[in-house]
C-alpha cells in the first residue's frame, strides 16, 4: 500500500498510535515535494489530487490539541500539524522574526521566507521563490520557481471540497504587495498581479490587449494568462440606483503583456537572493 492508500484507511475506529505513525509518513512526503495536492498535466491543465487533500482532512480529524511551547512562546494546536523545523543542509531560509511553515508544507532549497510569513499545510513552494513579509501561503497552494510573492500578498487557501484545485501560480509570476488570490484562482507563468488586485471566482478580469473578459467559468477558476500585467480597475455598478450614486465595482484589468520595463520592476529582489 501506498502512503495515500494507507493514509485513506484512517479511519475514527483506527487505532491512534497507528494513525499518527501514518500521519506523519503522509506529512513527511508532503514536506518533501513527494505527493502534492495538485499537479499539472502536459497539456498545463492543473488537477486537484483528491486523496492528499483527503490525507490532510483526515490530519485535523485525528489531531488532538496540544500545547506546544519553547522557551519563549507557547501555543495550542492540533498535535498532528504542528510548526515544522528547518535546517541549514535543506537550503531554505526563514529569517528570523517571527514566520512559521505548517508541517505537510513543501518548501524546495532556494526559498527565502521574510518574517512575519506563514506557509499552510499541502502548500508547495518551488526553488528560488520568495515569501515577503506578511504573506500567506495558504493551504494546498502550488507555488512555481522564482516567483515573487511581495508583502502582505493573501493566497488563499483551499482545502475543501478535495475535488476543488487550490490557489496556483506558475513560475516566474509576481505578485505584488497586499494582493489577494482566492477561490483556485491560476496565474499562469510570468504574469505579473499589481499591487492591490483581489481575484476571486466572481472577478471580472477585462483584457484591453486581447479586448476580450475572463470570467471563471463552471467549475473552472478565474485564470490569469502567461505575461499578462493585471492592474486594479473598477466599472459601473448595475442599475439606475448605481448610476445615480456614481457606484463602481471593483474588476481586474489587463493592461500589457510583460515587456523589458515590466522585467525592471518585478526584478526588484534578485540582490537580495
Ligand atoms: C504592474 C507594475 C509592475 C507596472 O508594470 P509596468 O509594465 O511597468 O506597467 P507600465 O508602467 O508600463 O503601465 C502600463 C499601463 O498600466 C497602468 N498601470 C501600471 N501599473 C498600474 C497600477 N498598479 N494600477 C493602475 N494602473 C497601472 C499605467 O498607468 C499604464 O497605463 P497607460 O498605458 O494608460 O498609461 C506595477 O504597477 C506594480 O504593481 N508593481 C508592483 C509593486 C509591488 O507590489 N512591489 C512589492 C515589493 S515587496
Amino acid at each position: 500500500m501506498n502512503i495515500l492508500e494507507e493514509i485513506a484507511h484512517i479511519s475514527p475506529n483506527s487505532e491512534r498510535e497507528h494513525a499518527l505513525g501514518v500521519i506523519d509518513r503522509f506529512l513527511s512526503a508532503l514536506e518533501r515535494g513527494e505527493v502534492r495536492s495538485a499537479s499539472c498535466d502536459e497539456n498545463g491543465n492543473w488537477h486537484a489530487n483528491r486523496a492528499v487533500k483527503e490525507g490532510i482532512l483526515t490530519c485535523f480529524r485525528v489531531g488532538q490539541l496540544t500545547e506546544m511551547q519553547d522557551a519563549l512562546w507557547s501555543f495550542v494546536d492540533k498535535d498532528t500539524l504542528p510548526a515544522q523545523h528547518f535546517n541549514a543542509t535543506q537550503r531554505v531560509r526563514i529569517v528570523p522574526g517571527g514566520s512559521s511553515v505548517r508541517r505537510g508544507a513543501y518548501l524546495a532549497p532556494q526559498v527565502t521566507m521574510m518574517p512575519p510569513a506563514y506557509v499552510n499545510v499541502g502548500a508547495y513552494v518551488d526553488s528560488e521563490t520568495m515569501i515577503d513579509s506578511h504573506a500567506l501561503v495558504g493551504s494546498c497552494a502550488q507555488i512555481g520557481k522564482r516567483v515573487h510573492i511581495s508583502a502582505a500578498a493573501q493566497i488563499g487557501g483551499v482545502l475543501e471540497p478535495v475535488g476543488a484545485t487550490p490557489v496556483i501560480v506558475e513560475d516566474d509570476a509576481f505578485i505584488g504587495g497586499n494582493t489577494g488570490l482566492y477561490e483556485g484562482t491560476l496565474v499562469r507563468k510570468r504574469a505579473v498581479i499589481a499591487a492591490g488586485v483581489v481575484l476571486t471566482r466572481s472577478s471580472i478580469l477585462y483584457d484591453l490587449v486581447n479586448e476580450r473578459i475572463i470570467r471563471s467559468e463552471n467549475d473552472a477558476p478565474l485564470e490569469v494568462p502567461a505575461n499578462a500585467v493585471v492592474v486594479p480597475g473598477s466599472r459601473p455598478a448595475r442599475g439606475e440606483f448605481a448610476q445615480k450614486n456614481g457606484l463602481m465595482l471593483q474588476c481586474a484589468v489587463i493592461v500589457k503583456y510583460r515587456d523589458e520595463r515590466t522585467d525592471a520592476k518585478a526584478s526588484l529582489e534578485s540582490a537580495l537572493r
